[in-house]
């Protein structure tokens, strides 16, 4: 509670805007959008047919008086069954993903979670795509000179904590300077007024349906709070605690150790895809792990290949750990690099090490841009985030020290958003919302779906059994059953549900072409 307490003691930024009275949208932006097909242009092997278009929305809506506007990239995956009854509006979460590929690679998963009856369309956020797209350095010689000094995890050595948070410094003055003309209009209030704009244009009834994953989530709770009386199927998958994105974070790892357990007791229930489990138990393994990871702090590993060398350190392979706790598909692979800490023997994995960097995506520093540019609280004093630094360690020893550095980069950002949320998120929405997260989430706990679920009157929680970051993690027959019959009824399963998944643990397989074949034969048979 400490913690706590004194991190409510930095200061809030000044010039929080009043929220504007109305969207203005519809003054201001096209009437209608003109769909393209674009599953072939994008080079990507699309599940479902797609379309492009724009959108064109205010540029700033805090100036209510500019004729100023801007287009919006839109995406969409056509509804199953014609006619289509309206869109489920999507967002998949980053903060500054744009959700293009993912929205050709995954359409036929979404199309069965949404039920297959709206159609599910994309606003490419703001600071994404090609819309004000945000981007701190011109060159990626010039991002990997400036940035990057910093090692990616607060406790990477006794000196780490101090240089990420002079490197975040740095990384806040490059970006006002790069983006010091249209920074300030990206953020979660303008993508919000985007969304509801884009439900002037296309929604007959007016009303909101969305499913937002992870940051997606937040942008949610962020439109419900917003619009409440505009709700008529929100569904929150992953989700965040609002209150502490705008602030510092301080819950998100809070189910990661457990995740990381979890990992370490199939690899022990599955020993021949698994060949680290050796003689351990789960408990010695995950202990061993933890050494491993120490011994690794002072002692990098040198990789070298065709005379090109790189080290392989503490901050690298824990930040490997904790982004494969989001996705259990990667676990087999996880495994058969964690090896290097007992056997020293690179050989399979250097390769893997060894990848040409991809080229810089053009919108490389949007999710510093949108998640900084939202939060209410700033420090110009390590000591001031030092009690909250504390919290996160104590909360989760794999992802403590990790999830620790955007919110010091955030804590340093000096160009906040021209609209801020500074609400409570408490409403009474038009038709009540359903959130869902998994128990063993690296990056959204369930104590964050609950508390959220508190603010919003009627909604439900249901948790979905086993791991990973969103119910496209692991494929559940239960949770389809759930979100298709919530967006196709408007229905809410009872409180305290809980769905198993069908994935088969350490396999590398989602379960999801085994579930839509289920889901498939139950339509021929109805
Ligand atoms: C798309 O599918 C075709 C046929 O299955 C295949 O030949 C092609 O390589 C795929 N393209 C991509 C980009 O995956
Ligand atoms: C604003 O950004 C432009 C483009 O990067 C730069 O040339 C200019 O110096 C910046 N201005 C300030 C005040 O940082
Ligand atoms: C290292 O691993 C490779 C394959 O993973 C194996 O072929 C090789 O024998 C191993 N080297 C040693 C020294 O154990
Ligand atoms: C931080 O490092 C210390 C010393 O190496 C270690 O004992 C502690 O468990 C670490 N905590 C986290 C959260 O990484
Ligand atoms: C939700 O989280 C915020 C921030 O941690 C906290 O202040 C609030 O009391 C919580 N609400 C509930 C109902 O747990
Ligand atoms: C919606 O309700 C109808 C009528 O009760 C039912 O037949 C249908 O299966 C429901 N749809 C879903 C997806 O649960």
């Amino acid at each position: 509670m400490k913690a706590i307490t004194s991190l409510l003691a930095v200061s809030l930024t000044a010039g929080v805007i009043a929220t504007p009275t109305n969207n203005n949208c519809c003054t201001r932006s096209a009437k209608e959008i003109q769909w393209n097909p674009c599953g072939d242009e994008l080079g990507i092997n699309a599940t479902t047919p797609l379309f492009c278009g724009s959108l064109t929305v205010p540029l700033d809506y805090t100036e209510p008086e500019s004729e100023e506007t801007l287009d919006l990239q839109v995406m969409k995956i056509p509804a199953s069954r014609e006619p289509s009854k309206g869109s489920v509006f999507f967002n998949f979460g980053g903060p500054g993903g744009s959700g293009i590929v993912e929205m050709a690679v995954l359409g036929e998963v979404l199309r069965a979670l949404v039920g297959g009856s709206y159609d599910i369309i994309n606003i490419v956020p703001r600071g994404t795509g090609n819309t004000l797209p945000f981007s701190c350095y011109e060159t990626n010689e010039e991002r990997s000179a400036s940035a990057a000094r910093a090692p990616f995890a607060t406790n990477a050595s006794n000196t780490a904590l101090g240089s990420v948070w002079a490197e975040s410094q740095n990384r806040a003055d490059a970006c006002l300077h790069s983006q010091n003309t249209t920074g300030s209009l990206i953020g979660t209030a303008f993508t919000a007024r985007d969304i509801m704009c884009a439900v002037d244009v296309l929604e007959d009834d007016g009303m909101l349906r969305f499913w937002g994953m992870s940051y997606g989530s937040l942008l949610g709770s962020t439109l419900v709070s917003m619009f409440p009386d505009r709700v008529d199927r929100v569904l929150l998958d992953a989700v965040m605690n609002g209150h502490q994105y705008y602030r510092d974070d301080l819950d998100q790892a809070t189910d990661a150790d457990s995740a990381f357990s979890g990992f370490c007791a199939q690899c022990v229930d599955n020993k021949d895809s698994c060949l680290i489990a050796g003689d351990r138990t789960a408990a010695e393994l995950e202990e061993d792990i933890y050494t491993a990871l120490e011994t690794l702090k002072y002692n990098p590993i040198p990789l070298s290949a065709g005379g090109i060398g790189i080290l392989l350190d503490y901050a690298t392979l824990k930040g490997q750990i904790y982004n494969s706790l989001y996705n259990p598909i990667t676990w087999p692979k996880l495994a058969q690099t964690l090896d290097i800490l007992f056997s020293g023997n690179a050989t399979s994995i250097i390769a893997d090490f060894f990848q040409p960097a991809p080229p810089p995506a053009p919108d490389a520093e949007a999710i510093l841009g949108i998640k900084c540019s939202d939060k209410l609280l700033r420090a110009s004093t390590l000591e001031e985030v030092l009690p909250s630094v504390e919290a996160r360690w104590e909360l989760s020893r794999i992802g403590g020290d990790i999830v620790d550095v955007s919110v010091l980069q955030c804590a340093r950002w000096r160009m906040p958003a021209k609209e801020q949320y500074a609400g409570d998120f408490q409403v009474k929405t038009a038709h009540p919302v359903l959130l869902v997260s998994t128990q063993n989430d690296p990056n959204t706990p369930l104590v964050s779906a609950r508390n959220m679920s508190a603010g919003f009157e009627g909604s439900v929680v249901l948790e979905q059994a086993g791991y990973g970051h969103t119910i496209l993690s692991q494929a559940s027959l239960c949770t389809v059953k759930i979100t298709s019959a919530y967006f196709e009824n408007g229905t809410l399963p009872e409180p305290g549900t809980v769905c198993e998944v069908d994935a088969v643990p350490f396999s590398g397989d989602p379960g999801w072409v085994s579930v839509l074949t289920q889901l498939s034969s139950v339509d021929v048979e109805a």
